[in-house]
């Protein structure tokens, strides 16, 4: 930070701005705090050469899209389940095309039959708002994508908000600042397709000029560059796996435990009263694209209702069909941000 000759007025507001900024180093999830993973003792630089920046407190990173290249980083350790968590402040003003995903995977081990867990953030023209979207794939089930797609009840570029996700060998829940937004059960009729194996926790920003925003329509412009996102409080809490032996060392972790074990009744309101009025489109109540919905599906007739309200053309019910479901299935990682 340079510094210049400030006065007392600028000093206090200077200060004022430090406290307000500077994270706590524990997160909240739910009542347990967890500790946050300096940079250098959790990750791993990715891709990116000089658009990762990690700042002089070890636990702030920037990463930066430019016309050269995006960048990411990634877990020194793989994990079988556990709570991870980023309190991320996306770029602000004219995003289109622009990506920054906060996931776990192991494509990289199971080329044919990987998992992953996304938190992913579609970037948007200028004053319209960001969206995320999540998906789960297990075992490789690539040709049955499970996304979800919400608005935002904040300007996710104005501040830091935390992004959580829970993953244990039942459930996976995906959090807004300890909210729960979406609850995934395993059910036994999902077999392979609940991620299962050991991932390793991903973070990047990439050019997605191809599908990011309305199915391609808007790319990244390059004049608006550079587009950098910030991430603080990382969190990595689970049992790590020895990737030679395949051991999971979580029953000696202890402190394990502080992960949240569910959703509690009044986190169930909050996200019932999330979903109904902030999803712009779930896979379950895809009639054109999932004749019988997945069996992990709980549908709702107020999440279906604000659907169909929200875009009558896919949620409708009509029985019109719109394009041919080999498309759509094909179609659904690259269709991800249709709806504005
Ligand atoms: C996962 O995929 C592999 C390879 O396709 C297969 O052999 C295995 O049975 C699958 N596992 C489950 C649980 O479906």
């Amino acid at each position: 930070m340079a510094m210049s000759v400030v006065g007392p007025f600028f000093g206090i507001l200077r200060l004022l701005t430090c406290s307000v900024l500077l994270l706590p180093v524990v997160v909240k999830a739910s009542d347990a705090d967890l500790p946050i993973m300096p940079f250098e003792e959790g990750y791993t630089h990715l891709f990116g050469d000089d658009n990762l920046v990690i700042h002089r407190d070890g636990k702030t990173v920037h990463l930066t899209l430019d016309e050269s290249t995006g960048s990411g980083f990634v877990s020194q350790d793989l994990y079988l389940h556990g709570f991870f968590s980023a309190s991320i402040k996306l770029p602000a003003d004219y995003t289109a095309g622009v990506v920054v995903a906060f996931y776990m995977s192991n494509g990289d081990t199971y080329e044919r039959n990987h998992d992953e867990i996304d938190f992913e953030f579609l970037g948007n023209i200028r004053g319209k708002d960001w969206r995320i979207q999540t998906n789960i794939y297990g075992n490789g089930s690539t040709s049955a994508g499970r996304e979800e797609r919400y608005s935002l009840w904040f300007d996710p570029a104005e501040d830091f908000h935390q992004y959580s996700i829970l993953w244990t060998d039942s459930q996976i829940i995906f959090y807004v600042d300890n909210v729960p937004i979406r609850e995934v059960k395993r059910t036994e009729a999902m077999g392979g397709d609940f991620p299962s194996k050991p991932m390793s926790l991903y973070v990047t920003i990439w050019d997605g000029s191809d599908w990011a925003t309305n199915g391609g329509k808007y790319r990244v412009n390059y004049k608006y560059a550079p587009y950098v996102a910030e991430f603080s409080g990382l969190v990595l809490h689970g049992c790590t796996v020895d990737p030679i032996e395949r051991l999971s060392r979580c029953d000696q972790d202890v402190s394990f435990r502080l992960i949240p074990t569910g959703i509690s009744s009044k986190q169930r309101n909050q996200m019932g009263g999330i979903r109904k009025k902030h999803m712009t489109y779930s896979y379950c109540y895809d009639q054109a694209r999932y004749k019988v919905p997945p069996p992990e599906c709980v549908m709702s007739p107020k999440e279906a209702e604000h659907l169909r309200v929200f875009d009558p053309v896919t949620f409708g019910g009509s029985r019109r069909p719109r394009s041919s479901r080999h498309h759509r299935a094909r179609a659904s990682r690259v269709d991800a941000a249709t709806s504005m």
